[in-house]
């Protein structure tokens, strides 16, 4: 197959990382017989450095004439006192927005070789394995007015029904292909919006009786993630729950470093991205945990691609090295051998290679 992905490597460990999945993506084209014509463009603070403009016209023309979009991460403390329209961030959900990019979907699965650096303890950590689908394009992101002044700050909530139909029938679809169950986060004993997302939620699941769903609030969704996310598949829920509660589950794999995330739209087209940010604090020293970027390669292979069989060479290479005791600083402990960004990458090219002639 041929095949073309726009690469936006952003800011911090963003490069570092995208190089990593790039490397990756590579190794599976020559190995699988496909052509992966890669269009590199600038989002974030190097494209404001650069075009005064965190998502300039050239790189969405470059996303629009591409199969997939593969992004690193955005942000910095050089560009945290701009104005809101000159943020790193504002690239980000520009791009999201322009491309109507509405579903975040955000696999948390316990990691094998991983269980000793999870935050919980083994026996909890090593059974979960659910999905967080997020609405990615509206809610206090995007809700006008949005306005500061010297004495206030303004954020506006809004969410339209269809804006919550597509994302509740992505996640009843996605319930279907997996243990059938919904769990819909929401602050309905306070929120507007969120009584209005839990009655399209129930009028929705009349489509899908196969599927069991319940409902949560989302302080008690964030009790239950640490005490007993088994209890979890599918979770769906606004921009905002979404962002902090990914966040939250990413640790029980063992690192925020791990976990990948597609933004999709309903024809297929999708932006692949980590789910942490740029990490300042670990920036251009090869140290980054670059898993979470070849993971989100694998994701694009598996939803943009149709390509199922590369996309789980990735993921088994991936989970071999880990289980070989490689692993990155995020994940340091007892037995395990700390590498940079780079070895851990050529460990992951080397896996493939072992993979295939093995077949
Ligand atoms: P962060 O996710 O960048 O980092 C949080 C912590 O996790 C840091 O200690 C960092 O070193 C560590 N970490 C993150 N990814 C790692 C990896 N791959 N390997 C090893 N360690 C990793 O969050 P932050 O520090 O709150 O934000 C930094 C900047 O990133 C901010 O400007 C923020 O707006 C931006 N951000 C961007 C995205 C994105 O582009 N998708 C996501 C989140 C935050
Ligand atoms: C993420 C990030 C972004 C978000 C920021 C950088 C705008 O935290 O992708 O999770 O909040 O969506
Ligand atoms: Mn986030």
């Amino acid at each position: 197959m041929k095949k073309t992905i726009a690469v936006l490597p952003g800011d911090g460990i963003g490069p570092e990382v995208t190089d990593a999945a790039v490397k990756v993506l590579q190794s599976i084209a020559m190995r699988y017989g496909h052509t992966f014509h890669l269009k590199h463009a600038l989002i974030g603070g190097s494209a404001v450095d650069a075009h005064n403009n965190p998502l300039p016209d050239e790189t969405i023309a470059a996303c629009e004439a591409s199969d997939a979009i593969l992004l690193g991460a955005v942000g910095g403390s050089k560009w945290d006192q701009n104005p809101g329209h000159l943020r790193p961030e504002k690239g980000l959900l520009n791009i999201r927005k322009h491309f109507d990019l509405f579903a975040n979907i955000r696999p948390v699965k316990a990691i094998p070789a991983l269980l000793g650096s999870s935050p919980l303890k083994e026996e909890v950590a090593k059974e979960v394995d659910m999905v967080i689908v997020r609405e990615l394009t509206s809610g206090l992101y995007f809700g006008e007015p949005k306005r500061r002044t010297e004495k206030a700050g303004v954020d506006t909530l809004v969410y339209t029904r269809d804006e919550i139909e597509r994302i509740v029938d992505q996640a009843f679809e996605i319930a279907r292909g997996r243990r059938g169950k919904v769990t819909s986060v929401d602050k309905a004993n306070v929120l507007e919006t969120s009584k209005l997302w839990r009655e399209v939620v129930e009028e929705r699941k009349a489509f899908y009786p196969d599927v069991e769903v319940e409902h949560m609030l989302v302080d008690s969704a964030a009790m239950k993630l640490i005490t007993d996310p088994r209890a979890f598949d599918v979770m769906v829920t606004e921009n905002m729950f979404g962002d902090i509660l990914s966040d939250e589950a990413s640790v029980i794999t063992g690192s925020l470093g791990m976990l990948p995330s597609a933004s999709v739209r309903s024809d297929g087209f999708g932006l692949y991205e980590p789910v942490h940010g740029s990490a300042p604090d670990i920036a251009g020293q090869n140290k980054a945990n670059p898993s979470a970027a070849i993971l989100s390669a694998a994701m694009m292979l598996r939803y943009s691609f149709g390509m199922h069989t590369e996309a789980a060479a990735i993921e088994e290479a991936v989970m071999s090295v880990l289980e070989d005791g490689y692993c990155t600083g995020d994940l340091s402990s007892a037995g395990k051998q700390v590498v940079s960004t780079e070895r851990f990458v050529t460990k992951v090219i080397e896996e493939l290679e072992r993979e295939l002639v093995s077949e």
